[in-house]
């Protein structure tokens, strides 16, 4: 039995520290035996939400592929940026959209009873620590199940290879793969 991963993260940005760390997660967790489905939101793009729009037009097109993704995962993997303190208004329109029941779904179908891990980095001391406490708040409120251990990796600049997808530091990418694969066992031990 294998874990089925959907992996994004919060950043639109081309050369984004978060996309990069979200990547290297994906690449772990493929090789921990996952089946990952690599979301980039900036290929995803969805409009702002707004309800007038959800009601004469329906769940945007992309928002829908994007629940139909999260819909047939059992967990998810998320890196956000820290923007003043929080995470990323992207990140919380794509969820916000995705929290909408399309037709045929329970309510929250795409949040309640899947499992995440949340890690963030920023170029700042710390991390992006202060934008994860409150994604687990808005994410658990969903339903999701959240892992307690998250990661925030500061000084992003030092703390990637510039030209790859991987960390400078073994003990970094060390502890990064034990929190993929904690994500994975749970996902397995409880499926
Ligand atoms: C930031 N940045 C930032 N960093 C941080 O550690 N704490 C913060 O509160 C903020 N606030 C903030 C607000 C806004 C509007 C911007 C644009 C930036 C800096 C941020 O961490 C940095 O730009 C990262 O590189 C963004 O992540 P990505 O895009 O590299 O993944």
């Amino acid at each position: 039995m294998s874990a089925k991963l959907v992996v994004f993260s919060g950043s639109l940005r081309k050369d984004s520290y978060n996309k990069k760390l979200a990547r290297i997660c994906a690449k772990m967790a493929e090789s921990a035996g996952a089946e990952v489905d690599f979301i980039d939101l900036n290929e995803l793009s969805m409009p702002l939400y707004n309800e007038d729009m959800e009601s004469t037009q329906g769940i945007d097109s992309n928002a829908l592929l994007f629940k139909e993704k999260l819909n047939s995962a059992d967990g998810f993997i998320i890196t956000s940026p820290e923007y003043n303190g929080s995470y990323s208004g992207a990140l919380k329109n794509a969820i916000d959209w995705a929290s909408r029941q399309a037709e045929g779904e329970s309510m929250l179908q795409s949040f309640r009873g899947k499992y995440a891990i949340i890690l963030a980095t920023s170029p700042g001391a710390f991390g992006g620590l202060r934008g994860l406490s409150q994604l687990r708040l808005l994410l658990s409120g969903l339903g999701t199940t959240l892992l307690a251990d998250q990661i925030a990796i500061p000084k992003a600049q030092e703390a990637f290879h510039s030209k790859n997808d991987e960390f400078t530091s073994e003990k970094r990418a060390e502890s990064v793969q034990k929190l993929v694969t904690r994500l994975i066992s749970t996902i397995i031990k409880l499926k």
